[in-house]
């Protein structure tokens, strides 16, 4: 069974970002599975790579959504984003694939801290949940 399943309670209202939600939580579902059956390093760190790409590539539309709406709490929001951009750039560095324990852990927390952002943070600008 997957790590994070995408639900409908977590929509915000908006359908591509909806999509880059349910598309990150599919990229740590394979990198949590990669990881969990000892794959070789070539094969998780493009994954590593993939999740930096595309988080930034959502942020980045999330923020532009987020101007066009002219939402408040924008550059709370944004510092948000940066930090957990950081936090992806050390699990790259801090990959071991001899220490595969603390590499899932890392998974495992950085996957709650995206989870936790979608329910909490990224639905304060959705539509849905201000009505
Ligand atoms: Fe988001
Ligand atoms: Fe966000």
């Amino acid at each position: 069974m997957p790590l994070f399943v995408w639900k409908k309670d977590y929509s915000v209202g908006v359908e591509l970002l909806d999509e880059h939600h349910k598309n990150l939580f599919r990229i740590f579902n394979s990198l949590y599975e990669n990881t969990m059956h000892s794959k070789e390093v070539e094969y998780v760190l493009p994954i590593i790579d993939e999740l930096q790409e595309y988080t930034e590539y959502h942020f980045y539309a999330e923020e532009k959504h987020m101007r066009e709406q002219e939402f408040s709490g924008i550059a709370e929001h944004i510092l948000k984003h940066r930090d957990f951009i950081g936090r992806l750039k050390s699990l790259y560095s801090q990959y071991r694939h001899d220490d595969l324990e603390v590499t899932i852990e890392l998974i495992v927390v950085l996957g709650n801290w995206l989870l936790h952002h979608v329910l909490e943070e990224d639905r304060k600008y959705s539509k849905i949940v201000q009505e």
